[in-house]
């Protein structure tokens, strides 16, 4: 038996997608204003799923404050108000600070974290209409 336990955190950053070998022409026709040479920011809304089974005692899958605290500790405290392409030590300098792909680095940076239960989504608004998800595959 499985329940999912999902926290939700907010953080605002920076970012712009680019790709150096391109001309402006193709960075701006690729990634349109997520090219823009000038920064711009995204608000961010980050759900951190585990699943589990609720423990008999505290019928928690996991302690909701802690799972906020690794969150914060190890995320959105270094995110928040960073720009991702600059400011980032675990985000790579080759890797562009697309939402799918900061999906896959919260989930490794998070995973290890996570004790008697299981890490089981990363989902990553970047506006209200898109978003990310990231299942450890
Ligand atoms: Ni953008």
């Amino acid at each position: 038996m499985k329940v999912y336990l999902t926290r939700r955190m907010t953080f605002n950053a920076a970012h712009k997608l680019w790709v150096k070998q391109w001309s402006e022409e193709k960075n701006l026709e690729v990634f349109g204003k997520c090219a823009n040479k000038n920064w711009h920011g995204h608000n961010y809304v980050l759900y951190v799923t585990v699943k589990g089974k609720p423990d008999p005692f505290t019928g928690f899958v996991m302690d909701a404050k802690v799972l906020k605290d690794i969150i914060k500790r190890e995320i959105t405290e270094i995110l928040d108000h960073s720009n991702l392409n600059l400011d980032v030590p675990f985000i790579p300098e080759n890797m562009q600070p697309t939402t799918e792909n900061l999906t896959i680095i919260i989930w490794q940076r998070l995973v290890s974290h996570i004790r008697g239960c299981e890490l089981h989504c990363i989902k990553l608004h970047e506006t209200e209409n898109i978003y990310a998800e990231y299942y450890g595959e």
